[in-house]
């Protein structure tokens, strides 16, 4: 459910914000430039370009890269985006298995790597950073290729003081209304690489020289630049995501407390809270509880549980019509997704609500358990 948490205060910073933005400039305004600053001082980076949406800002990473023709190794869990920026820039998405975190597998990549791969996508899968991304970024490095964090569920997740977004080459973060950060829509691509952000500049519009004092275009392009309305509302956004993910982190660690040790259940957890900026709270259920039951029953008791993401990326008609992909390509990825269940989370649900969610979702397991039996 989008839940973009407005409070009176936020609503009234809004409200002046936009009465500001009626009397000055409707677009490529002082929001967007601050939004840009202010993003780049939390994720830790010495740049940050918003765009209209996370998609163009993995676009304009991977053409930085010039994967035209050749393979970006992309993981088979995630929202479909991640691959359809692959693909519209020209590349070929090699898809790959995902481990235990839901996220991309490093020795699976690994092996997929060859001389014809242009570079890796990690996805912080609902906001989890990929445990292994430190050794992503190594790995790349030897092999000289790149990487890129698809960060769109992960603002404020953070390994030590590095924040995601910070580790790849380039970081793509999504501002969609059901995100961490909701500004209805809108990206922003986090990266300390200069020419990564001269090119992110000139992607943003239409490919223009944006050091030429007369109208000069280096490349083909588009227009994928943020409004100055969605950037004050991401900033006003921006502005509370510490208080957001205690909230989040909060009913994170009372599913985790209520649902230690319960049997069929195993959560999907971050060696350490502030590791995730939890949009999701993502859980597998053994093999032999019904999750079709179990979601039915959540849902019957007013619990919004989802399966994001399903079907893999590389059984979606698409990826199966382009790629060749069917059934049993990715097995441990196909069968973690056929036993998973994301858990709602975000700032609104309070103690009471987490540990109702829990209590409902031990019950549903008991009861899927008694009807199979
Ligand atoms: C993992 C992931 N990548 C990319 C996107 C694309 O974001 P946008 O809708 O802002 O283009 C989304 C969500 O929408 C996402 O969940």
């Amino acid at each position: 459910m989008a839940d973009p948490h407005f409070n009176a205060e936020d609503k009234a910073r809004i409200l002046e914000g936009v009465d500001q933005i009626l009397d000055g400039m409707l677009s490529m305004g002082p929001n967007v430039r601050a939004f840009e600053e202010e993003f780049a001082a939390m994720v830790g980076t010495r740049h940050a370009i918003a765009m209209n949406a996370c998609t163009s800002t993995l676009e304009a990473a991977l053409q930085y890269y010039n994967v035209a023709g050749r393979e970006v190794i992309v993981p088979a869990e995630t929202f479909i985006a991640t691959g359809m920026a692959v693909h519209l820039s020209g590349g070929i998405p090699v898809f790959a298995e995902v481990g235990d975190s839901l996220c991309l597998d490093l020795a699976d990549v690994e092996a997929r790597v060859t001389e014809r791969t242009a570079g890796v996508i990690v996805v912080h899968m609902a906001g989890n950073i990929a445990p292994e991304i430190q050794a992503f970024r190594e790995m790349c490095d030897a092999r000289g290729i790149f990487l890129i964090e698809d960060a769109a569920h992960s603002p404020g997740a953070r390994i030590g003081d590095r924040q995601a977004g910070s580790f790849g080459h380039a970081g793509c973060f999504s501002f969609f209304s059901t995100k961490v950060l909701a500004a209805g829509e809108g990206g922003m691509l986090t990266t300390d690489d200069d020419a990564i952000a001269t090119f992110a500049r000139s992607f943003q519009h239409r490919g223009r020289d944006m050091t030429a004092k007369t109208e000069q275009y280096l490349m083909p392009g588009r227009n994928v630049r943020m409004t100055e309305m969605a950037a004050l509302v991401g900033r006003t956004q921006l502005a509370r995501l510490h208080e957001y993910l205690d909230r989040r982190r909060m009913v994170a660690a009372v599913y985790a407390r209520d649902l230690a040790g319960q049997n069929g259940i195993r959560l999907v957890m971050p060696a350490s809270l502030e590791n995730s900026s939890f949009w999701k709270v993502p859980l597998l259920l053994d093999p032999e509880i019904d999750r079709v039951a179990v979601t039915e029953y959540m849902m019957g008791q007013g619990v919004a549980v989802d399966w994001a993401y399903q079907p893999a990326l590389h059984l979606q008609p698409v990826f199966r019509a382009i790629g060749g992909y069917s059934e049993g390509t990715l097995p441990r990825t196909e069968a973690l997704l056929s036993r998973h269940l994301c858990l709602p989370c975000h700032p609104r649900i309070s103690e009471d609500d987490a540990i109702y969610v829990a209590q409902t979702l031990v019950e549903a397991v008991r009861t899927a358990a008694r009807t199979s039996a």
